[in-house]
């Protein structure tokens, strides 16, 4: 179905399954023998959720490679960029955290665990903020199988189109403080002017010395939607009813290093290549020809301690 700026939806639906696909890759990656990552929630979240395919895929019952079509390097990648993914993420959390900052948001978290998995110091508030359906179904999950967060986790429904700093401030969020902000997996599924809006957001909410970490993916300008959808063909053929191009936002939309840049941030830059080199996994196989949506560039940012007046963007 195709999206609208009022859609909303759960863990197996629309945007949500999105959230439930990257959890299967976390429990894949944290299984792997010499495994980056260890995520041990993501395979009881995603279990949870109850798409067979998801299930099968994480318990070893479906043929990745024939479902997916992908060549068992190619699948071997997906994985491994999953892992990475999330180790990069995790580090720029733990660097924060190591530079003092004790306030961090999460932003799109869906079944992301890092306020239950993490060792985050003392005093630590995690704010994580997602769709309504999402936000519940994991924290309930979370609390069933006794999970136990690792930090003062406060989660909050909301659409990050709409107007989500209030509600973030009423839930305790100071504004005056350091903040470490995440939005991994999100951008590609906010429409451009929204994603724009979600920065100034953050920086308007940020203390200087505050930090952000995310990706962007410059091919999702250009996507070619025969090409994603001829992609996913065989998942759809093995059961798992997944659109990616309806799913996302294409056409221009301003590069996130340029933008963060020129509200003060310095920014950090990461290739997904570069992060395969970073933690010693073997080179994705191959070019990217089987992944749609092209290479993926991981930013890390610091706010300035003294914000250059905004210019012309
Ligand atoms: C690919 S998943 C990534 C989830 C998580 N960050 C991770 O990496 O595991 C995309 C997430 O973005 C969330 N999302 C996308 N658009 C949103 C919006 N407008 N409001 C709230 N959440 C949104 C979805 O609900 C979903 O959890």
């Amino acid at each position: 179905m195709a999206r609208h700026d009022r859609d909303t939806w759960d863990l197996a639906s629309s945007v949500g399954t999105t959230a439930t696909l990257v959890a299967a890759g976390r429990a894949m990656a944290s299984a792997m023998p010499d495994a980056l990552i260890d995520d041990p929630f993501a395979a009881p979240l995603v279990r949870a959720v109850g798409v067979d395919f998801f299930t099968a895929m994480i318990d070893g019952t479906l043929d990745v490679e024939a479902a997916s079509a992908l060549s068992p390097d190619r699948a071997e990648a997906m994985v491994n960029g999953m892992a990475v993914r999330t180790k990069f993420f995790d580090d720029c959390l733990q660097a924060a955290t190591d530079a003092g900052i004790r306030q961090v948001v999460i932003l799109a978290s869906g079944l992301d665990a890092r306020a239950y998995r993490l060792a985050w110091p003392e005093g630590t508030v995690v704010y994580e903020l997602d769709q309504p359906d999402v936000i519940a179904f994991k924290s309930a999950t979370l609390a069933d199988v006794g999970a136990e967060p690792t930090a003062d986790r406060r989660a909050i429904a909301v659409d990050l189109r709409d107007e989500w700093p209030k509600v973030l401030c009423d839930n305790g969020f100071d504004p005056h403080a350091r903040t470490a902000w995440l939005a991994e997996g999100l951008l590609i599924y906010l429409p451009p002017q929204a994603q724009d809006d979600l920065f100034d957001r953050i920086t308007s909410l940020s203390a200087p010395g505050s930090a952000v970490a995310t990706e962007y993916v410059p091919g999702i300008v250009d996507l070619d939607a025969d090409k994603a959808r001829a992609a996913s063909a065989p998942l759809r053929q093995h059961g798992l009813d997944i659109d990616m191009p309806s799913l996302v936002y294409t056409g221009p939309r301003t590069p996130v290093p340029g933008y963060l840049r020129s509200s003060g941030w310095t920014v950090t830059m990461a290739s997904r290549d570069e992060l395969f080199s970073r933690y010693g996994r073997p080179p994705a196989a191959g070019d990217d020809a089987g992944d749609p949506l092209g290479d993926i560039i991981y930013v890390s940012a610091e706010l300035s301690s003294v914000t250059p007046p905004a210019t012309a963007r």
